[in-house]
């Protein structure tokens, strides 16, 4: 480490490696210094500036997230300059679109006509998906933002509901950024951009498509990176959003055998939602469409839940002992008739390397063949 890399955040001396920025040097060091554009991974743009700090002998606040430490730089993290400023740019963000979520528990007179349209939509009725899980609502919390004093702006585009997975709702879009480099710079799918016009700018697919006539895969990334609402899984915004009753509970992806580490979401024991988890491999938050959005089989009425004997051509529910019986029987005959290499077994790169070990095993220690394959559409 080179000494002479010290930074000095809030009267305290940090060392800091080359290419760190501030933010890195602060967050590394517990200082909460709040983002909304800055996305784990991916360049820094600076676009919001929630994450402004004061450096001694700059004139201008700096973005924490895309300055870089330099040696002797000094760093005030929360003085009142910062905390004002840091009010305006929510405020700002706040009047970019129809974030209502912060006026709702006001007296209906002290909202403005802004904040009476933003309620217009019957898709705002209700409480924003992203209500409790929204960076915009807990910055607006924390620098106690309630109303914003600019014009608010109008929205152009109307919310887009067509593909099974995800609504785009134009009008909560603060043009953060974040869903633009998930997709290209996270998953490198190069599906969404920007598309700057002012104050028309909207994050458009290739031709201005939906997404469903687009090249997306439906990943959800852009989902997950989404800080508002402007970007939700289409369960979340049919339903609503009750966080106080969600249980998250980690597990792990049994699609296939990458093992991606995910939350299930449940409320009232049905699973309503998939995230990755953030910061641990295998996929450090990323997912593929089936682990995001494939957990409907879950709670679906025709999911088998008991094994199923075949009698007299009709099927008729068994227990698992019964029915392992049945298979341990019919292996057993034909072995003793006809000797294991009769039998075969098809294995699945869709599922996990302890499955497909115990496959083997079984094939070669139990059944006594090594004719074991894998069917990748299995
Ligand atoms: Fe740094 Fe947005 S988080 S500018």
């Amino acid at each position: 480490m080179d000494s002479e890399n010290i930074i000095v955040i809030d009267g305290q001396e940090f060392t800091f490696t080359q290419e760190e920025t501030i933010l890195q040097v602060a967050q590394r060091n517990g200082f909460d210094i709040p983002t909304l554009c800055f996305l784990k991974g991916a360049i820094p743009t600076g676009a919001c500036r929630i994450c402004v700090v004061e450096v001694e002998g700059a004139t201008n606040l700096v973005a924490s997230c895309s300055t870089a430490a330099t040696p002797g730089m000094v760093v005030k993290t929360e003085t009142q300059r910062v905390v004002r400023d840091r009010r305006t740019n929510i405020e700002l963000l706040l009047a970019s679109g129809f974030h209502n979520c912060l006026v709702q528990d006001l007296d209906m007179d002290s909202w403005t006509d802004f904040q009476l349209k933003s309620m217009e939509p019957k898709e705002h009725q209700g409480l924003c998906p992203a209500y409790g899980n929204c960076v915009l609502q807990d910055l607006a919390v924390r620098y106690q933002v309630k109303l914003s004093h600019f014009a608010p702006a109008e929205t152009k585009y109307p919310i887009e509901n067509v593909n099974p997975f995800i609504v785009r709702d134009f009008s909560r879009c603060v043009l953060c950024g974040r869903c633009v480099q998930a997709c290209n710079e996270i998953q490198v799918n190069n599906v969404i951009t920007f598309d700057l016009k002012g104050a028309e700018s909207k994050i458009i697919t290739k031709g201005d498509r939906t997404l469903k006539d687009s090249n997306c895969v439906f990943c959800g990334e852009c989902v997950q990176a989404c800080p508002v609402g402007a970007l939700v899984p289409k369960d979340d915004f049919l339903e609503g959003q009750t966080p106080e009753e969600e249980n998250r509970v980690r597990t792990t992806c049994t699609y296939c055998g990458v093992g991606c580490q995910l939350y299930l979401h449940v409320k009232e024991n049905r699973v309503t939602k998939v995230t990755g988890v953030e910061d641990v491999g295998p996929n450090y938050g990323k997912l593929c469409v089936k682990g995001r959005f494939g957990y409907d089989f879950i709670n679906h009425p025709a999911r088998l839940k008991t094994p199923l004997i075949r009698e007299n051509g009709e099927l008729r529910e068994a227990s698992w002992d019964e029915a392992l019986k049945v298979v341990s029987d019919k292996f057993s005959g034909i072995k003793g008739d006809v000797g294991p290499d009769a039998i075969g077994v098809l294995s699945s790169a869709r599922i996990t390397n302890e499955e497909n070990y115990l496959a083997q095993k079984f094939t070669r220690g139990v059944i006594g063949t090594n004719s074991i394959d894998h069917c990748a559409r299995l």
